[in-house]
């Protein structure tokens, strides 16, 4: 069975799904590896390095696309317009593998569907112990939570650490993370590690120890949170009144920071609004906002996808694509999730689609020629699909590709 690396076309990216270094666990299992020529080339990975692993180079798209499963890392879905291009080549019995943002994007994948490919989203990876290697979006929040403070450390007019110099004393820089999920402890332990103080909040109090280990502070709210965590460890939506206090309970914080990085997130939800326009003009000039949330809605009320705001002195940034900023390690770390991945489902060299595997049954969002996950199914208003719901539940023979 064939597995093409394909060059990204959504633009400004520069990771690669697959490095020279998985090449071989790939092959071992017995897939042919082909990549398209120049995919690695932005991050810093030649066509000649994956030869010398064993992978065979495609000269073009039309032949990457030949073989029976592409990987990508941002297939049609997670990128709109440029991914369109991709349908064409597109077949049924061939397997597309990468992120698509299924519930931003849920017609994307019913285009894939009716192209009659097999779609696997790889944000859709259950956060179970088996499939911690291969989670995709941990190692991506891992590198944005690392650039998200850089970013703001060159923007501030301070340095981060405390200097006693004879010049004088500087004082520290004041840091305040908001989230503390995988991107958010990223964080903490960068601005700890350039010399800033560090206090962060979180809506599960499970993050208080996690933050406390990084040498953060964790910030006290008077705000009763319930249930605040679901099963898989997200952050539960919280109601309109509960968001207005942790609003007002933070503006305090806020303001005495120097720098603000907000990572929250719900699944499959906007981002809560929890930096508003006022609390943002409540920190001193010269003060930075990083929020990495603005492609979902975005927590600060002041920024835009990928723009420089400057507000009352204020620099709000908000970036949405910070993996692709360092796509050496992200590559890295996306190849070795997606190796594992493709792994789990190889049997005598060939993908075996066990719907009895929660992370297989979990990620397949398009399937012979539908649209497999039931959520995506009802918010694009199809019918259930009873057949392969009943199937799922009674565990079918798997199927080899
Ligand atoms: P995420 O990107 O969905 O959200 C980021 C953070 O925002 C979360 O910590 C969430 O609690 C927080 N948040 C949401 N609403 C908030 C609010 N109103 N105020 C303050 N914070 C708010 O989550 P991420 O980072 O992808 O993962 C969250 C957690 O999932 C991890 O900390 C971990 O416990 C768990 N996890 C489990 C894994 C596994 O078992 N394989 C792998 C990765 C994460």
């Amino acid at each position: 069975m064939k597995v093409a690396v394909v060059t990204e076309t959504f633009p400004g990216e520069k990771r690669v799904a697959l490095i020279p270094a998985n090449v071989a666990q790939l092959t071992k299992a017995g897939l042919d590896v082909i990549v398209q020529s120049g995919a690695g080339a932005a991050a810093g990975f030649a066509d000649a390095s994956y030869q010398e692993k064993g992978a065979e180079i495609a000269n073009d798209r039309a032949a990457a696309f030949a073989a029976d499963l592409a990987l990508q890392v941002r297939c049609l879905g997670a990128n709109p317009e440029a991914g369109r291009a991709d349908l064409e080549y597109m077949r049924t019995g061939q397997i597309i593998v990468g992120m698509c943002d299924p519930f931003g994007s849920p017609a994307a994948v019913r285009d894939v569907a009716g192209a009659g490919a097999d779609l696997f989203s790889l944000e859709l990876i259950p956060r179970i112990t088996r499939a911690q290697s291969m989670d995709v979006l941990s190692s991506m929040a891992t590198i944005a939570g690392y650039r998200a403070v850089l970013l703001a450390a060159i923007e501030l007019p301070k340095i981060f650490p405390m200097l006693m110099t004879a010049a004088g004393t500087l004082t520290a820089a004041r840091v305040f993370v908001i989230g503390a999920g995988v991107a958010g402890l990223q964080a903490i332990a960068t601005a700890k590690r350039l010399g800033g103080v560090v206090h962060a909040y979180d809506v599960r109090p499970a993050c208080r120890e996690q933050v406390e280990s990084l040498g953060g502070r964790f910030v006290e709210l008077q705000l009763e949170a319930g249930e605040s965590e679901d099963k898989g460890g997200y952050a539960k939506a919280m109601d309109d009144e509960f968001y207005r206090r942790q609003r007002e309970l933070m503006a305090n914080v806020v303001a005495e920071s120097d720098v603000v990085i907000t990572t929250a997130a719900i699944p499959g939800k906007k981002s809560p609004l929890l930096v508003t326009q006022e609390a943002a003009e409540g920190m001193t000039p010269g003060g930075v906002i990083v929020d990495l949330a603005a492609e979902r809605g975005g927590n600060c009320e002041v920024s835009k996808p990928d723009e420089r705001v400057v507000h009352n002195g204020v620099v709000i940034l908000g970036p949405t694509n910070l993996p692709s900023e360092a796509p050496y390690h992200a590559s890295q770390m996306f190849s070795n999730n997606v190796a594992k991945f493709l792994l789990n489902m190889v049997k005598d060299g060939k993908i075996e689609l066990n719907l009895e595997d929660e992370i297989v049954r979990e990620t397949l969002v398009a399937h012979d020629g539908e649209v497999a996950n039931p959520r995506l199914r009802e918010l694009l208003g199809l019918e259930p699909l009873m057949a392969s719901d009943s199937a799922n539940e009674e565990a079918p023979e798997p199927e080899a590709h």
